[in-house]
Parts: C-alpha cells; sequence; structure tokens
C-alpha cells in the first residue's frame, strides 16, 4: 500500500494551479485523489477534475475536488490513472476495476498521461486476462468471436454471482490470452468484434509510469 501512496504523491506533485485533471480509478489512483485533494486545500489551486468512474467522482466530491466534463473541457492537462499491469515498452492492461472505457477515452484527452504502479505490476510482456466491456445484449456471441482469437472468455460476476455491470451498463469479457506478443495488434482485433465497446490494453500511448517501491519512486518514461 505504502508504494501505491508513494506513487500517487509523485504524480500529483505534477498538477499545476489551473490544470484540469483527469482523475483515475482503483486503490492506487484513490491516493492521488486524496492527495490532490489535500494539495488544492494546502496551495489553494484553482483545478477541475474529470473523473473515471461513478466511485471516482463520489471521492473526488468528498474529497472537495472541484469537477467537470469532457463536453466542458475536451483537453485534460493531465491524467493520473493506475494500471493493472505494465510491460517493457509501457504497454499496458487495465480495467481491473472496470473503469477501462471511460480511462481511456479520457488517456485519449490528455496531454499528460501519469500512470502510477507499485513495483508489482511491471512485467516483460502483458500476461493477465484483457477486461473487454462488451453490450449485454449479445455477449455470448461477441465472447464466442473472441474465443476465435485465442481466449476462452469468462464473464465477471460480482461477490452474488450476478454479471458485474459497469458504468456504461455494459457487462466486462475478461479473456486470457496468455503472453500477449502484439498487444496493439490485440487491441484493435479486439475491437473490432461485434459488440465490444473498448478492451483494457492501452497500446501506444506516450505516458510516465511512476512506480512505487520500498526504496523510493523510480520514473520509466
Ligand atoms: C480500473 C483500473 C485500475 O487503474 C487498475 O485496475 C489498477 O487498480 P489498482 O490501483 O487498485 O491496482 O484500470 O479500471
Amino acid at each position: 500500500m505504502e508504494e501505491k501512496r508513494k506513487a500517487a504523491v509523485s504524480a500529483v506533485g505534477l498538477v499545476k494551479d489551473g490544470d484540469i485533471v483527469g482523475l483515475g480509478t482503483g486503490s492506487t489512483a484513490r491516493y492521488a485523489i486524496l492527495e490532490l485533494g489535500k494539495k488544492i486545500e494546502k496551495e489553494e489551486l484553482d483545478i477541475l477534475g474529470i473523473p473515471t468512474s461513478k466511485a471516482t467522482e463520489a471521492l473526488a466530491k468528498k474529497c472537495g475536488i472541484p469537477l467537470t466534463t469532457l463536453q466542458e473541457y475536451e483537453v485534460i492537462d493531465i491524467d493520473i490513472d493506475g494500471a493493472d499491469q505494465v510491460d517493457s515498452d509501457l504497454n499496458l492492461i487495465k480495467g481491473g476495476g472496470g473503469a477501462h472505457t471511460r480511462e481511456k477515452i479520457v488517456a485519449s484527452c490528455s496531454k499528460r498521461l501519469v500512470i502510477i504502479v507499485d513495483d508489482s505490476k511491471l512485467v516483460k510482456k502483458l500476461n493477465i486476462p484483457v477486461p473487454v466491456e462488451v453490450l449485454p445484449f449479445s455477449w455470448k456471441p461477441t465472447a464466442s468471436k473472441i474465443k476465435e482469437l485465442g481466449a476462452n472468455p469468462i464473464i465477471r460476476q460480482t461477490d452474488d454471482n450476478r454479471e458485474y455491470i459497469t458504468d456504461n451498463k455494459n457487462f466486462i469479457l475478461d479473456c486470457d490470452f496468455g503472453l500477449i506478443k502484439d498487444p496493439r495488434k490485440l487491441e484493435k482485433e479486439l475491437n473490432e468484434v461485434i459488440g465490444v465497446i473498448e478492451n483494457g490494453i492501452f497500446a501506444g500511448f506516450t505516458c510516465e509510469v511512476h512506480v512505487g517501491s520500498k526504496k523510493g519512486v523510480n520514473i520509466l518514461k
């Protein structure tokens, strides 16, 4: 936990007065939101946040971070978000918290993308299941088509065995492809499957990754 917090504090240090800030989702992004709330109060900053999930929106409000939308600001100065895995080329897998569609949109609107992780998330090649947000209407045929790409999709469920529903009112298929040799290709192929809204591979984004460890924070670019 301390490693995640260190990465978050390092990223929030980059936020400047007047910035529009993308607010990520998850336990690491949570530390960033808490820290940003404190920074706004202490330094009397004029900042607006754009949350990537309903949970983040609620937390940001609690922390006193004024919020806005992509309709009011189409360009974000800095986006701070977590990741489930980061490879040696800084490709990411996101969506452990089911928020990757909004997260990818916010990242794509951002001038600076800062990813915050602890060092357990770093790998040479991406290899965990890829979260894929799909339309509930056709999730089974969509899952069958994803199977043809080489995964065995599993529909994400809640603790009480219901389908997990995203903030966009869709389902998530967790798709295990084993070791992902070409993340950019797989990201495109998945998004071409009918019924797919967005998948959790973030390939080819220009980002910097703040990695918290016992020793401190290392920044990968
Ligand atoms: C949510 C995400 C999160 O950023 C990702 O799951 C990492 O979460 P955590 O910081 O809790 O490990 O993509 O959709």
